[in-house]
């Protein structure tokens, strides 16, 4: 069976992609960046070039992943956003972090579903669906992700389990990318290794809250329990 991991191209994704092909998993993945911008660890598998804020793109992802046959997991990991007031937006760039961040993922889930039967659904949100400050149409994103999430946590439940994991602020080079400039609150930044082990033992655990933090303790007592270095 097979996982699937959108956002596989970068930071946790790419550390993800990475840890369950070392663990013998078969995975196929996306990014939006083509095959030959790949980063030079990136492991042979199948994988598929998808800008997620094209609709008709969208389309023809999911029905490639469905032609990988049944999935063990999907991880729609994929995510964007700026580090800027309301103000400073424009509508071009809110709906496009919408169409990435939300749209693109309930219409994976949508089409991936008759793949995903027996299998799990991981939808990678982010504390900042809590209100974070600079982030306000990020926040909004994540949190609208967070409530899909939990609803059909309960519509597929005995199905598909459907589990949404927010990480606290990871060391990916997101935040820098995002337009924050990076201070001394960096430090405390999760290490994208370790957070995208935990990641995926929260969403395969057989037991597990549908809505899930991924915090410094957790990624810290997942390294003790695993003696991860
Ligand atoms: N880093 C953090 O502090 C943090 C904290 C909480 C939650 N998260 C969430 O964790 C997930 C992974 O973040 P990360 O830190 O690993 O970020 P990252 O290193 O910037 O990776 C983001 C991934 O999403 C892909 N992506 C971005 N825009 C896309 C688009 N339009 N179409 C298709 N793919 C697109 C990127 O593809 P390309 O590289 O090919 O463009 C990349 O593979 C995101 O959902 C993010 O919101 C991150």
């Amino acid at each position: 069976m097979t996982w699937f991991v959108t956002g596989a191209s970068s930071g946790l994704g790419l550390e993800m992609v990475r840890l369950l092909v070392a663990r013998g998993e078969a995975v196929c993945a996306s990014g939006r960046r083509g095959v030959d911008d790949l980063p030079a660890n990136f492991p042979d598998i199948p994988y598929r070039r998808c800008d997620l804020s094209d609709r008709v793109a969208v389309a023809s992802l999911a029905d490639w992943v469905t032609r990988q046959g049944p999935l063990h997991a999907a991880v729609l990991n994929a995510g964007a956003g700026y580090f800027r007031p309301l103000a400073q937006e424009t509508p071009d760039a809110m709906a496009r972090v919408l169409a990435i961040n939300l749209d693109a993922n309930i219409a994976l889930a949508h089409r991936l579903h008759p793949v995903l039967s027996g299998g799990r659904l991981g939808l990678i949100g982010s504390v900042a669906h809590n209100g974070a400050a600079g982030m306000p149409v990020y926040a909004a994103s994540k949190a609208a992700l967070g409530g899909f999430g939990r609803a059909l946590a309960e519509e597929w439940r005995g199905r598909v389990t459907v589990r949404v994991l927010h990480p606290g602020p990871v060391a990916t080079g997101m935040a820098e990318r995002a337009g924050r400039t990076p201070d001394f609150a960096d430090r405390l930044f999760l290490p994208p290794r370790q957070t995208a082990a935990a990641l995926l033992d929260a969403l395969d655990a057989p037991r597990g809250a549908d809505r899930q933090t991924v915090s410094f303790l957790r990624v810290g007592l997942h390294r003790l329990r695993k003696g991860a270095a």
